[in-house]
């Protein structure tokens, strides 16, 4: 229980590597806020996560593009947990449909990168403040090297929002140095979850990587042990098998 008396806010937390990270730091005794639209996914989890580590655990039914919504969040969780020492940005999504950009509908790309890009950057803005203020406080980005992107030439909002999403957290390296702050990025490798289910580009995967590589990675970067690594990325599966 080596993160007992420790608030962490997770977004994306109803299902997948959210969950699976949430559950991580809730076994270490961190108590949370867990977001995501789907209210259902994250009262379950919430009740889940306090009957069997008598954590506290509250579900946010928001969607991280709601900065009005963020900040009744965070005022909850600073009322009812305390201040927030950790965030991890996890939630995201991804284009419905595999197609050259030239042939896309726009509005859903814009919609990605706002889920994926201005969603982490609305709950950096809204934590940040009183992290820097305590001097303590640690900011997870969960990206992606967006292969398939890459190898199909298509999800274009979610590769340019996750290659945005790495620039951001470098981006905030440099002032952070020295605040006591630190933001990292992770990078779970290849994991079987909605999100990757509704990719035919995986269709032919038979090997997958493990969802708890990305829980225990942020669960020992919530205890500092990568502070040194400060403004960088941690390939999760390579760190957790080493
Ligand atoms: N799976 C992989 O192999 C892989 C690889 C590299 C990176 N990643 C990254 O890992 C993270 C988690 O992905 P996953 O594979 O676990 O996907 P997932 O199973 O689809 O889960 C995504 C989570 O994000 C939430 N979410 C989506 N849009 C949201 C919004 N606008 N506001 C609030 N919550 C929202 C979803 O809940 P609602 O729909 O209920 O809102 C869900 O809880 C993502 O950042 C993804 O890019 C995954």
């Amino acid at each position: 229980m080596r993160l007992q008396g420790r608030v962490g806010v997770v977004t994306g937390a109803g299902r997948g590597l959210g969950k699976e990270i949430a559950t991580h730091l809730a076994a270490e005794g961190m108590d949370l806020m867990l977001l995501a639209r789907t209210g259902s996914q994250v009262r379950s989890l919430a009740e889940v996560l306090a009957a069997r580590y008598g954590v506290q655990a509250f579900p946010a039914a928001i969607d991280v593009t709601d900065a009005a919504a963020i900040d009744r969040v965070v005022l909850h969780a600073e009322q009812h947990l305390g201040t927030v020492d950790l965030l991890v940005n996890n939630a995201a999504t991804i284009e419905s449909t595999v197609v050259p950009f030239w042939e896309s509908d726009v509005g859903e790309v814009w919609r990605v990168v706002e889920t994926n890009l201005h969603g982490p950057m609305l709950m950096s803005r809204a934590l940040l403040p009183s992290m820097v203020q305590r001097g303590h406080g640690r900011v997870i980005n969960v990206t992606s090297r967006a292969r398939a992107a890459t190898r199909s030439g298509t999800y274009t909002g979610y590769a340019v929002s996750k290659r945005a999403l790495t620039l951001l957290t470098e981006s905030l390296a440099g002032p952070l140095a020295g605040t006591g702050v630190t933001v990292l990025d992770v990078l779970p490798g290849l994991v079987r979850t909605e999100l990757t289910l509704s990719m035919p580009v995986w269709d032919d995967v038979t090997v997958w990587d493990a969802a708890g590589a990305t829980g225990r990675v942020v669960t020992d970067a919530a205890l500092g042990v990568y502070d040194a690594m400060h403004g960088t990325v941690l390939d999760a599966p390579a760190l957790d098998g080493a």
